[in-house]
């Protein structure tokens, strides 16, 4: 189920701590992280469906939306703050847009990466959940 989940949050005078530990925070051993960052004003990534990959994306910095549907319903939802992400469950199509200024997507990961799981079809996704 797409859920947002709030992260600890430690916070300090010399400056606030926030955590992401595996099968704690997140329902899944992380495999791969990667950050998508220097997106250019009015770009958006994604737009593709995972078939076994679940998916933990933070604003690290800065702030965007994330556009998800189920097959079902469409939901969209800001990320605005390093202290809660959103959890992505497998066979969710996804678009990341509105990108601020120098904001960065951090994205965790529970496979390695392979092409092959990947759905960039919207018709073929829908067919798929269906
Ligand atoms: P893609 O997942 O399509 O980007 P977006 O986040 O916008 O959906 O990946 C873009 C390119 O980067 C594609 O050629 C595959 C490559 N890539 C990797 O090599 N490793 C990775 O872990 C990821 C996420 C992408």
């Amino acid at each position: 189920m797409i859920k947002l989940i709030d992260l600890p949050k430690i916070l300090d005078d010399r400056g606030n701590l926030s955590v992401i530990q595996e099968e704690t925070n997140i329902p899944f051993k992380i495999h791969r992280v990667y950050w998508i960052y220097d997106v250019p004003g009015g770009e958006f990534r994604g737009s593709h469906a995972l078939k076994e990959t679940e998916e933990f994306i933070v604003a690290v910095s800065g702030s965007f939306d994330v556009i998800l549907n189920d097959g079902k319903q469409e939901r969209k939802i800001s990320l605005n703050r390093s202290y809660f992400g959103l959890y992505v469950p497998k066979m969710t199509w996804r678009t990341l847009d509105n990108f601020s200024t120098n904001s960065l997507a951090l994205v965790i990961a529970s496979r390695t990466f392979s092409e092959d799981d990947y759905i960039r079809d919207f018709e073929t996704f829908l067919n798929s959940v269906r």
